[in-house]
């Protein structure tokens, strides 16, 4: 896949890229929405043509797993969007991150995941990468002490969640970047709260990004999907052993719903902001909330951290209750336009019970060690009307 942006795309305004980054309308039939190429082989031109791509010397599409028209729009879209020079999709957000870490990490090696990070991944750290020999160091990167002495000859990858997942924690990008390339280990940054119109990794020194396109990229709550972003030489790599080998593609449709939610990602993104911002401050400022993390705030711990490396702030906002998980569960019982379900990022707002929820695979330890307390609330912050998401929030608080 070696198609790349020419230079005057990569001058555009991001809102540009979003909409035209796949390349502008079909050469073949003029269609200005991406086609969807709901196939899965290619027809060669000759016997010869086929054995061409096969080695490598012709280019041409031969099996959706390996490459499709729509899922590379998609991809060429969120490279552009991310400044990067490869993008490879995958089914989820989580065939993403597996596809990272078992293209970089053998057995034998370690890798250095700053905590927290989203459940899927923790359990992947825990669960599944020690079979494979694997060892994953759960570190906290705030302290960039710490992530200096946990980086060892064996460590062949730092990941870090930022803003994390479901704390909000804000870890320095350049920082931790900064470490990454004095050791020579490459770093990968899940970069799925922020969304590439508000943080570009890549840009601050990270080499791998990684989001859940099931979020914010589709905005829609319909898709499950990932991608990869990256330079060519790992971009090679994860695609032919992840989707060549391992075989987690998305599928032509998914990719078109992706492509068709990127060009309203801006203007998602600035409403997501409004929203979410509000709604942190009149949290704060209720009496049955404990404490708001908002990285808008400027009370939140990381607020200089995230000023400096993000251009806003999205719809996610984490409240902790006051009284327990009695107290918790009923107010999310007495919701009617906030939806009870996991996910984030969607024009619907959502809103979680992490610690039992999606972080319920990590150990009761862990929480307590992570901040995720049994009182902790994530709300993603939905497009509707401000008015009426306040409106049900506060009747949900006056219930308990
Ligand atoms: C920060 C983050 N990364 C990765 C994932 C995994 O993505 P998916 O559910 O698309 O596999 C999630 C899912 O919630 C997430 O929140």
């Amino acid at each position: 896949m070696s198609d790349t942006h020419d230079a005057d795309m990569k001058q555009w305004g991001f809102e540009t890229k979003a909409i035209h980054g796949s390349g502008g309308p079909d050469p073949q039939t003029g269609a200005v929405s991406q086609p969807i190429f709901q196939t899965s082989t290619f027809a060669f031109r000759s016997a010869e043509a086929g054995a061409g791509i096969f080695a490598g010397e012709e280019e041409g599409y031969v099996y959706t797993r390996i490459g499709n028209p729509t899922v590379r729009a998609l991809e060429k879209t969120v490279t552009l969007l991310e400044g990067g020079e490869e993008g490879i999709a995958f089914a989820s957000g989580m065939a993403a991150t597996s596809a990272v870490i078992l293209a970089l990490c053998d057995a034998g090696q370690n890798l250095v995941l700053c905590e927290p990070v989203y459940g899927g991944t923790h359990s992947l750290a825990e669960a599944v990468l020690p079979r494979l020999g694997i060892e994953a160091r759960m570190v906290d990167a705030l302290d960039l002490e710490v992530v200096r002495d946990s980086i060892d000859e064996n460590t062949s990858l730092i990941w870090i969640e930022t803003p994390a997942n479901p704390t909000l924690k804000i870890v320095d990008i350049a920082a931790i970047a900064e470490i990454a390339a004095e050791r020579g280990v490459p770093m990968a940054v899940d970069n799925t709260f922020a969304t590439p119109y508000y943080q570009r990794p890549l840009e601050l020194g990270a080499s791998i990004v990684i989001h859940s396109c099931t979020k914010y990229i589709s905005g829609h709550g319909d898709v499950v999907a990932g991608i990869v972003v990256c330079d060519n030489e790992t971009g090679e790599k994860i695609r032919h052993e992840s989707l060549t080998d391992l075989g987690g593609c998305l599928g032509p449709m998914d990719a078109f719903l992706l492509i068709r939610g990127l060009k309203t990602l801006p203007v998602r993104m600035e409403q997501h902001s409004r929203n979410g911002a509000l709604i942190a401050d009149w949290l704060a400022s209720h009496p049955k909330i404990e404490r708001v993390d908002y990285p808008g705030r400027e009370d939140h711990p990381q607020h200089e951290i995230a000023a400096r490396q993000m251009s806003g702030y999205g719809g996610m906002v984490t409240f902790y209750i006051k009284g327990g998980r009695a107290d918790g569960a009923k107010f999310l019982n007495n919701l009617k336009i906030c939806t009870l379900a996991v996910s984030l990022g969607d024009a619907d707002t959502l809103i979680e019970h992490p610690a039992s929820m999606t972080h319920s695979t990590y150990s009761a330890e862990e929480l307590v060690k992570f901040g995720i307390t049994e009182n902790l609330i994530r709300i993603s912050v939905g497009l509707e009307h401000m008015d009426d998401i306040v409106a049900d929030l506060e009747q949900a608080l006056a219930a308990i």
